[in-house]
């Protein structure tokens, strides 16, 4: 049974289900106060279409809700913005129930859609500005891919003005009382949420908020968390803001950004990172910066690694490996657009020395641009071994800088 069934308008309800339970979302994000799989039923002069479906184990829920306003047979389409299986779960039950329903998902979801669901079924491919009509509710789509896998489409009603925006605009966030102004403060999970979700694919966020503008909304119907119809523009804003903050910063600061992070444990490779250091800032039109990674946190490291255009890393070797700090950072980088950075390490050594090797061949694999072999010193620099930390600095600036190198591939 459920008490109360909550309209969003007039004609369009709230089916979604509430998981306060959950701690963990996609092994990444913590849920410290639960979250919900938002769904919605539009209901139109010719027929209901249902906006996403929920987790499976939630199904029961979902589809009391849906019983309650509407009857399967009136159900002209199923709207599938994002096919993970947090608002996929129900809907082969629901294609069962209301087989007459045609299917609506992105192009990109299709090859997704047979791997989820393991069998054939109907659909109907929605791109920007396919128009579907349930009579006296039009539906428009918006391919709004990456936000968060690269199927996801938004849609918006207009009648209403309602922007149904996918998992952009989510928040991991449980309160049932469903709207912006009536649940309590969830400013940090909404931020929390862009920053792991959203974050890392900035340009589609940009190029999602493009195709938003065109439209009037009075109200945004994400996939997780609060309805935002109280203002929605002020978090329309603070995607907007928070997409454009490094390029921003980086046309302040003017010049080329190198960070040399380094974890040194006899002082040996902070050595060699302040000789690196000098070198990168005898060039001009570079920004050097010098971190000790010990002293970083996880937030501290992204920031870092996102405005900078040249990353250095140095770090000893320890029973045969990289220092963990220096993992962690590369870690970091699962969370910011990565593309166009170059990459260089460094390190002292005692014995064999291949932590350096190791943290250039993960560099390789996150696709960093790297024209240096990894400088690789045993135990205390020499006063030649400084002078190569220099001219590793000057080298690794000058090619930042546009000089030409061949390059390992
Ligand atoms: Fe809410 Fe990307 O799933």
């Amino acid at each position: 049974m459920v008490d109360k069934i909550v309209n969003l308008v007039k004609d369009v309800y709230f089916t979604g289900v509430f998981d306060p339970h959950i701690r963990t979302f996609d092994i990444i994000m913590k849920t410290a106060n639960g979250s919900s799989y938002n769904s919605y039923v539009i209901r139109g002069s010719e027929g209901v279409a249902v906006m996403d479906t929920v987790k499976k184990e939630f199904s029961e829920e979902f589809f009391t809700k849906i019983e309650a306003v509407c009857d399967y047979s009136e159900i002209k389409f199923i709207v599938l913005h994002h096919l993970e299986p947090d608002h996929s779960g129900a809907l082969l039950e629901l294609m069962d129930k209301a087989p007459q329903a045609k299917l609506i998902i992105s192009g990109r979801a299709v090859m997704m859609l047979k791997a989820l669901l393991k069998q054939d079924v109907e659909f109907e491919i929605a791109n920007t500005g396919k128009i579907i009509s349930l009579g006296d509710k039009t539906i428009e789509f918006l391919s709004t891919p990456f936000l968060h896998w690269p199927d996801t489409m938004s849609s918006y009603l207009h009648e209403d003005k309602i922007l149904f925006s996918g998992d952009v605009f989510g928040s991991h966030y449980y309160d049932e009382r469903i709207f912006n102004d009536k649940v309590g403060d969830f400013n940090y999970a909404f931020s929390y949420y862009y920053e792991h979700i959203m974050r890392p694919f900035k340009q589609f966020v940009m190029q999602a908020l493009k195709l938003y503008k065109k439209f009037e909304i009075d109200m945004i119907a994400p996939l997780h968390g609060p309805v935002l119809r109280e203002n929605p523009q002020q978090y329309i804003d603070k995607y907007d803001q928070w997409s454009n903050n490094t390029q921003n910063k980086k046309a302040i600061l003017g010049d080329k950004i190198i960070s040399i992070f380094y974890m040194s444990s006899y002082g040996n490779t902070e050595k060699m990172a302040k000789k690196i250091y000098e070198g990168v800032d005898s060039i001009e039109g570079i920004r050097p910066s010098m971190y000790d990674l010990g002293s970083l946190d996880e937030r501290n490291m992204i920031d870092l690694l996102e405005e900078s255009d040249g990353i250095i890393i140095g770090t000893p070797t320890i029973n045969g490996d990289a220092v963990k700090p220096a993992w962690d950072l590369l870690a970091c980088m699962a969370y910011i657009e990565n593309k166009n950075k170059t990459g260089g390490v460094f390190g002292s050594y005692g014995w064999t020395g291949e932590g350096t090797e190791m943290i250039q061949g993960r560099m390789r694999s996150l696709k960093f641009r790297l024209p240096l072999d990894p400088l690789r010193i045993k135990l205390i620099p020499n006063e030649t071994e400084l002078l190569d930390s220099y001219n590793f600095g000057i080298e690794f600036a000058e090619i930042l800088m546009g000089k030409m190198v061949e390059m390992e591939l």
